[in-house]
């Protein structure tokens, strides 16, 4: 090592000393700067002390690259990267703020550092040898902050096509594969009374033609996702109008309905009669019932439904033999509602299904 090695490496050495001794002085006069811009970063606590600890460890890299004679990023820190990057996507924070960010941290770092240096010999070899281990050591966050922003947002994108397939499936389930079953069951029962009773069998063949009349609408309203413009007016009635097309010969239903339907938003009307109807239709499918419940409660903070069967009942842990959907949708749509759906089935006892559903309208209008 030569005589000028020596004396630039202690040169580095003491830069390197009097820049720790400053390090709190350039992260105050970032954090001032952030403020004085009122950065979107300085008005969220977490995101500013997150910013901080950042910039406390590309000062860290500065100090080990002057004392170690060449640059040295601690590729360690990229963890703190991806945690900025992703909780920034997660809170709408644009790339183009932490850009900000970074040149107000550039310019409190090299605002220090330049008045630092001004005593020393060689002030413009250390002036290079810290730029570039700003420049690296930025750059490493940047693109690990990036990564993780990009994964951030593709599986928040992946979790919305997943959300919208549901979507898809349930509606094609209730709105959808309901109608055909109404219409399929009505045709059966046609072809069953066109000798014995004659009007009997006329009407249920008007009915299935209504039933796939009805379909078609719905399946152009889902394909376009129009149905949550065209919500129910009326949940009895259209409960009453459901009982009447499905087949519940030699059930006993009833159906009983309190409270104001007002007190219920039309989509919350909608949704419930999805999975009420669902629910009786599995009892009045599955359960050989003789009897079939309908409950609906309405109170000005609560739609409360119970459809109760005195059927065979099932094990409702275990997934569904039939890999049918009507379960997991009633539970999606409860769950969209922030509701609950409680089931209660015992194998030879029947099975209730019940839906709690919370409302935040007021007194009816
Ligand atoms: N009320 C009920 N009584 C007896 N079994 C039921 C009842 N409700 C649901 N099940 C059982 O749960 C299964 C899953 O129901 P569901 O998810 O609605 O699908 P699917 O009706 O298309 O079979 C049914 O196939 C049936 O075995
Ligand atoms: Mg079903």
């Amino acid at each position: 090592m030569t005589e000028g090695d020596v004396g630039l490496s202690a040169e580095m050495h003491r830069a390197a000393d009097l820049i720790e001794a400053q390090s709190c002085e350039i992260l105050a006069r970032y954090e001032t700067e952030l403020r004085a811009a009122h950065h979107v970063i300085a008005s969220d606590p977490v995101a500013l002390s997150q910013a901080l600890v950042h910039a406390g460890q590309i000062i860290a890299d500065v100090l080990t690259s002057l004392r170690a004679g060449q640059v040295q990023v601690d590729r360690s820190h990229g963890t703190l990267a991806r945690t900025i990057g992703a909780s920034r996507a997660a809170s709408g924070v644009h790339p183009h703020e932490s850009i900000m960010a970074a040149s107000f941290f550039y310019g409190a770092v090299l605002s220090t550092v330049s008045r630092l240096l001004a005593v020393f010999a060689d002030p413009l070899g250390l002036f290079a040898r810290i730029a570039m281990t700003l420049e690296q050591s930025i750059s490493m966050r940047v693109r690990e902050a990036m990564g993780s922003y990009t994964v951030f947002l593709l599986e928040r994108m992946q979790d919305a096509q997943l959300d919208e397939r549901r979507r898809i499936a349930r509606d094609l389930h209730d709105r959808i594969g309901h109608g055909i079953s109404v219409a399929y069951r009505n045709l059966e029962l046609f072809e069953l009374y066109r000798d014995s009773d004659p009007e009997k069998s006329i009407a249920r063949a008007a009915t299935a033609e209504k039933a796939i009349r009805e379909t078609m609408q719905n399946l152009r309203a889902v394909t376009s996702d129009l149905h949550s413009k065209e919500t129910l007016k009326n949940l009895e009635k259209a409960l009453l109008h459901y009982l009447e097309t499905a087949d519940c010969d030699g059930v006993d239903v009833r159906l009983q309905s309190n409270g104001d339907e007002r007190w219920a938003r039309p989509e919350v009307l909608d949704e419930a009669f999805l999975m009420i109807r669902e629910a009786s239709h599995n009892s009045l499918r599955h359960a050989g019932a003789s009897v079939l419940l309908i409950n609906v409660t309405i109170t000005p903070h609560e739609l409360r439904a119970s459809v109760e069967d005195d059927g065979c009942g099932f094990d409702p842990r275990q997934p569904p033999e039939s890999g049918g959907v009507g379960l997991s949708s009633m539970r999606e749509r409860s769950g969209l509602l922030k509701g609950l759906m409680l089931v209660n089935s015992r194998i030879g006892l029947g099975t209730q299904v019940e839906f709690l559903i919370p409302l935040e309208t007021g007194a009816p209008a």
